[in-house]
């Protein structure tokens, strides 16, 4: 029960205005507290939710967020040839190979066991990781041997002109989203 504020000095009675909750009351204050909390996270967590839609909306609206990069001239690799290019960064390397008269493929260049760089065999038609002897396929980047988890990241391509565009990165699961 609250106590009569005409009976206290005139800063108490000034403190308990401005907090007017009595002591068996305070439970109750506590439980709203907890309310406005939830009520608050949950609004905060629904607007970070509602960013990360409008953001994926923008980007693929945008057409992704990969640069076009030339990376070589078709000529300049003969069938069965490997060309390494950096994309999307400059520490990003990558392989380029001449598959055919007409077919390029690319990947990037790090194993995705441990990361070493993978080689292309044109003999055995594969790409080689010497590290741990992980083999991937030429043909689409899965996993044919070894440790690996997963495919190589593919490289989107562009032929234009003779030239070679890098478009983007197809990362294993993703391509249904490409
Ligand atoms: S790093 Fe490539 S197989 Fe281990």
């Amino acid at each position: 029960m609250r106590e009569k504020p005409a009976s206290c000095p005139r800063e108490a009675r000034l403190w308990r205005e401005e907090f007017s909750v009595a002591a068996g009351e305070q439970g109750f204050v506590e439980r709203r507290q907890f309310g406005k909390f939830l009520v608050l996270t949950s609004a905060a967590m629904f607007a970070g939710q509602l960013w990360l839609l409008a953001k994926n909306a923008y980007s693929k609206r945008a057409g992704g967020l990969w640069p076009r990069k030339a990376v070589a001239l078709e000529r300049d690799l003969a069938i069965g040839e490997a060309k390494v290019f950096a994309y999307p960064g400059p520490q990003d390397n990558c392989l380029l190979i001449r598959l055919g008269e007409e077919r390029f493929v690319a990947y990037s260049q790090k194993c995705t066991h441990l990361s070493c760089a993978v080689v292309y065999s044109a003999q055995r038609r594969r790409l080689e990781c010497p590290c741990h002897e992980g083999y991937f396929s030429v043909e689409d980047g899965y996993v044919i041997q070894g440790p690996p988890p997963r495919p190589l990241p593919r490289i989107e391509l562009e032929r234009s002109g003779g030239q070679l565009y890098a478009r983007g990165v197809t990362v294993f699961g993703e391509e249904e989203s490409q």
